[in-house]
């Protein structure tokens, strides 16, 4: 008896042994070899006004339908007394709707409006609030008292008003007024009260764009940004800046698509648009939700200046968005209207690099940018295809060619990441040789799981790809944003690293999504009035990209890239500046397992950062917005003490003055590593 157990004793011991077997990727760094280089431009971000990312986000105005433009004047507006909208008369002629205060016989009779902004106005106890409007008397008295307030309305009624002043509107000529405000509290909801508070009966006054801006914004730009918003833009150290969309650049029809034209000069005077993603989802409808323009090109191309990105715009190429269109629709320009289209396109260039005695540079100019953005790129049409865009896009890229040999066009590849459509496509890019294609894929997690491998295999000639919207979306198509995600995204993204001679720009897709407002998820940053929260898949974004490197050097597993194996994906780069060796490496394994790095020797320093979390699922929230955030630690380069110890983990000297860094590397997690090598 007593020898059977011992038996068996023995046997649970041997398999406890085999299971704690340490699997071993024995991975190799060739920092010799020449290596690819990394184009600069290869992480980016995308910009697109869906779920309220522009107007009620990073736009930093507060008031909605500023100027009294949406198809209901007075949409968003709660109205008291007498208010009449009129267009006669106005500051703006493209923007010709303005509101009328005036009593009913007494001053006790209230008379004024408020705005609730999007999703109310988010305030801040200890910031500052530029209110301004324009504003003439209309009345008889040769003045008219304002009262404005920033207003808790939703709060215990013991005292609305957080902030007040008075402004006096004098004379019958439309002029600016503006205020600064201080709430004395913080308050996700509040709102903006304007009353005509004069003691004359006979007062009245016109007002017209109604604005509200935290006094900072982002760099401080007047007509800015809001600065966590853009801050978290800046932390993702993109390379490009790809705007202003996506389907609103095509519009439901071409009545709505984005004209860029409208987007630029005074800011008052740029035309409201209505958005595309206002009713794209039956369940999630906004048909309130319109674009000021009030983030508009010259604001993106400031924007991309401010945070080091090579702005590439995207313009219309005469057709509407095939999705929301029947073909038998027939919503595209007629070939004789193209012409417009291109000259747009044309135009844009001059905005951008004109000088500023041109036409459009003269505008640059006097929106306060005389040097040139110095834009290198274009996009022609998002996701489009068939012969009607075929037809229409190789004119473009006649006349752009022609006038613009300097600018690299960017063509599409559709809305797939693959099939009849997206190879038809490649054909025609191909054949128009243009510089770069802009792929698309959202995809489902095997997607992400398999295809690190997805452009080892394309032509390493002509255009270079552009994989211009990606995100892992849950199979389930419940989850979103959670870790899971974001590590099968870094494993993928090995890839087109790996491929950089391939792969020259990148950016996850959409970037950003008010909580209350969103049309479509993933996102890669929520935020509401007052919060920001970085997904799993932001940092992903920011990891990849504050650790680029300048060259691709290959790091391989038996003589071969690591592409699937042992679940492991990884590239290797170096960064020229500072000598540093870079890997970045995702396990997806569900079990940790030995890794080996066989590096140069000398090495004086190292450190690893890990992005992880034991529940797939987990993601990063506007209540808990750290709950997967990476770890940086140093890693330890003294030789270990028994290098025979096959077990223990740590560095091992190799002849020919190479080292061994032997890591347990965790399950399901994604780590990059820098190796100081000076
Ligand atoms: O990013 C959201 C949308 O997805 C983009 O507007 C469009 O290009 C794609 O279909």
């Amino acid at each position: 008896m007593k020898k059977r157990l011992a038996t068996a004793a023995a046997l649970t011991l041997a398999a406890g042994a085999l299971c704690a077997q340490p699997r071993h990727g024995y991975l190799v760094v060739d920092e010799k070899a020449p290596g690819i280089e990394i184009q600069p431009t290869m992480y980016g971000i995308f910009l697109e006004d869906i779920n309220f990312a522009a107007d009620g986000g990073l736009y930093a105005e507060k008031v909605i339908n500023r100027s009294f433009e949406y198809d209901n004047p007075l949409q968003g507006w709660k109205t008291f007394g007498k208010v009449e909208v009129l267009c006669e008369g106005g500051p703006f002629e493209r923007n010709p709707h303005y509101v009328r205060l005036a009593y009913q016989g007494h001053p006790a009779n209230l008379c004024g409006l408020e705005n609730s902004g999007w999703f109310g106005i988010g305030l801040e106890k200890g910031e500052k609030y530029r209110l301004s409007f324009w504003a003439r008397t209309a009345g008889k008295a040769v003045s008219a008292g304002i009262g404005v307030m920033l207003c808790d309305v939703n709060g215990n009624f013991e005292n609305q008003i957080l902030a007040m002043d008075q402004i006096e509107v004098k004379g019958g000529k439309w002029s600016r007024y503006e205020v600064t405000l201080e709430p004395s509290k913080t308050l996700q909801k509040g709102s903006l009260r304007i009353l005509l508070m004069d003691e004359d009966p006979a007062a009245a006054a016109d007002l017209e764009h109604i604005s509200l801006f935290p006094a900072e914004t982002f760099r401080g730009d007047d007509n800015g940004l809001r600065k966590d918003l853009a801050q978290a833009l800046l932390d993702l150290h993109p390379g490009i800046l790809r705007f202003p969309g996506g389907c609103i650049v095509e519009g439901t029809t071409l009545d709505n698509r984005y004209q860029w034209k409208n987007t630029v000069g005074p800011v008052e005077n740029r035309p409201i648009n209505l958005n595309r993603w206002s009713c794209s989802a039956f369940e999630r409808m906004f048909p309130d939700y319109y674009q000021s323009g009030g983030l508009g090109f010259y604001e993106y191309f400031r924007l991309a200046e401010e945070i080091g990105a090579e702005p590439v715009p995207i313009v219309n190429c005469g057709m509407a968005c095939q999705f929301q269109n029947d073909p038998a629709w027939d919503v595209n320009c007629s070939m004789e209207d193209l012409n417009a289209y291109i000259q747009d396109a044309l135009d844009l260039i001059e905005f951008a690099n004109g000088s500023p005695k041109s036409k459009w540079g003269k505008v640059r100019a006097q929106m306060g940018h005389s040097e040139p953005f110095n834009m290198k790129y274009i996009g022609i049409g998002n996701e489009q295809w068939g012969e009607d865009f075929k037809a229409r896009f190789e004119p473009f890229v006649e006349a752009l060619r022609k006038k613009h040999p300097e600018i690299k066009i960017i063509g599409t590849s559709g809305p797939y990441l693959g099939g009849e459509w997206f190879d038809d496509l490649w054909k025609e890019m191909r054949r128009l040789d243009v510089d770069l294609v802009d792929e698309h894929y959202y995809s489902w997690e095997g997607f992400y799981e398999r295809n690190a491998d997805r452009y080892d295999s394309y032509p390493r000639t002509g255009p270079k790809v552009f994989a211009g919207e990606y995100a892992c979306h849950g199979s389930d198509g419940k989850k979103f944003n959670h870790f899971n995600a974001a590590l099968l995204e870094a494993s993928f993204m090995t890839g087109l690293e790996r491929n950089a001679d391939v792969v020259h720009m990148s950016s996850y897709a959409p970037t950003l999504a008010h909580a209350e407002g969103w049309q479509w998820r993933p996102d890669l940053i929520w935020f509401d009035n007052l919060r920001v929260a970085k997904s799993c898949s932001w940092y992903v974004q920011s990891l990849f990209a504050s650790n680029r490197g300048s060259r691709v050097i290959p790091i391989t597993a038996a003589g071969k890239p690591v592409v699937n194996s042992n679940g492991l994906n990884a590239t290797a780069s170096i960064d020229d500046a500072t000598g540093d060796i870079i890997i970045k490496i995702a396990n997806l394994n569900q079990y940790s397992q030995t890794v080996s790095f066989e590096l140069p020797g000398g090495l004086c320093g190292a450190q690893k950062t890990t992005l992880h979390s034991d529940n797939a699922v987990d993601e990063n929230t506007l209540d808990e917005p750290e709950r997967v955030v990476p770890q940086t630690s140093a890693v330890d380069l003294t030789p270990v003490s028994d290098p025979s110890n096959d077990y223990l983990m740590g560095v091992r000297n190799l002849p020919g003055g190479r080292i061994e860094l032997r890591e347990n590397f965790p399950a399901r997690t994604f780590a990059v590593y820098r190796f100081h090598t000076k």
